[in-house]
């Protein structure tokens, strides 16, 4: 379907103490509403019965009503992130049986913020992102309603030193992407991603990477694109040795992306290093190293690797 963008440059008419912006509009097919960095503080009714996509991202906005989003049951793309929503409504998101994907990154969401079936008449969600909040305080609780999103695809949180992937997400039997933000001050292994063995992760990104234990990737056996960033302010001395070796469970693998990022050690890659004999033992297709640590690269280890493409 193509998509029709009419900007709105409507009249907002804003009644005295309401708390709520109505839009006039005319009788047009309105598929997109982009009310991004409006400064919004209160959620505006702008949506018309045509809408797909409703762009609210970078305001103020600090609760999502219940039944904010009754005028279009074709919504299929929202993104609320970056705003200060502390609370979500019970009913919030009722009757999107459309909405594919769900942007909440970067709010103020707690356990506290949502009830337990939140989302669960998103009967078509894939995406759900959602990282850049403070579920810590009940993370148990949180994974519980996440995993009721039966249809996820792709999922995008946080994850911190005292917390753990639990089994319920093996719910989410659909999911292939996972990325993990993770609160610097952790070790991954094992014991972080065990529960994740049920279901078959393609696409895993660890962003925050102090320091890797070689287990670390054991509980992803489908494993196809891996991608690490490093922080690039703690990271410790070995961590690139400590990724490559967490790559050697990979051997003999299809795993046909890698990239590496941030790395602030001046220790990386440089010429014909042992690290490249890991990747030797792995399928790859795409190598992507990013960042300061890339004093040279030699490119002969790479000419019996079927290589496409080194980025
Ligand atoms: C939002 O607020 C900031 C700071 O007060 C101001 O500079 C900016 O112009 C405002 N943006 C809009 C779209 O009103
Ligand atoms: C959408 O609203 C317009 C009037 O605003 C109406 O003519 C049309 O029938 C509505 N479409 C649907 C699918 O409800
Ligand atoms: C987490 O939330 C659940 C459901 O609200 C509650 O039963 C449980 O006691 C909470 N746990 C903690 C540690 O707050
Ligand atoms: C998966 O969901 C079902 C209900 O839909 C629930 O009974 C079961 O406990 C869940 N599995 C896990 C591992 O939480
Ligand atoms: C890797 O991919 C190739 C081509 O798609 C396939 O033939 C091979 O069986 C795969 N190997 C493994 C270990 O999955």
């Amino acid at each position: 379907m193509a998509i029709v963008f009419l900007a709105i440059w409507t009249v907002i008419l804003q009644a005295g103490f309401s708390k709520t912006m109505h839009i006039t509009m005319n009788d047009k097919i309105i598929s997109l509403i982009d009310f991004s960095r409006k400064n919004l503080t209160t959620m505006p009714d702008v949506l018309h019965n045509s809408t797909t996509d409703l762009y609210l991202q970078e305001n103020h906005l600090h609760v999502v009503p219940a039944w904010s989003f009754r005028k279009s049951r074709i919504l299929k793309n929202m993104d609320l992130s970056d705003n200060r929503i502390r609370f979500i409504e019970h009913g919030a998101f009722d009757g999107l049986n459309e909405l594919t994907i769900l942007n909440l990154r970067s709010n103020l969401l707690t356990s506290n913020s949502l009830d337990e079936n939140i989302f669960q008449g998103l009967i078509s969600l894939q995406d759900l992102f959602i990282h850049k909040n403070y579920f810590y305080d009940n993370y148990t609780f949180f994974q519980t309603v996440i995993s009721r999103v039966k249809s996820l695809v792709k999922l995008k949180i946080d994850l911190s030193r005292q917390n753990q992937i639990d089994k319920c997400l093996c719910n989410l039997s659909n999911l292939q992407d996972l990325e993990i933000f993770e609160v610097p001050g952790l070790t991954l292994s094992d014991n972080l991603f065990q529960n994740l063995n049920c279901l078959k992760i393609e696409t895993l990104w660890i962003t925050s990477v102090l320091s890797l234990a070689p287990n670390t990737f054991i509980s992803f056996p489908n494993l196809k694109t891996l991608r690490i960033a490093i922080n690039t302010g703690y990271a410790m001395d070995d961590v690139i040795s400590n990724i490559f070796n967490a790559l050697k469970i990979f051997k003999g693998r299809n795993m046909t992306e890698l990239s590496i990022t941030g790395n602030p050690h001046r220790n990386g890659f440089v010429l014909g290093h042992p690290h490249f004999a890991i990747l030797e033992n792995i399928c790859l297709q795409k190598l992507n190293l990013v960042g300061d640590s890339i004093l040279g690269v030699k490119f002969n280890p790479f000419l019996d690797m079927d290589l496409k493409r080194i980025v």
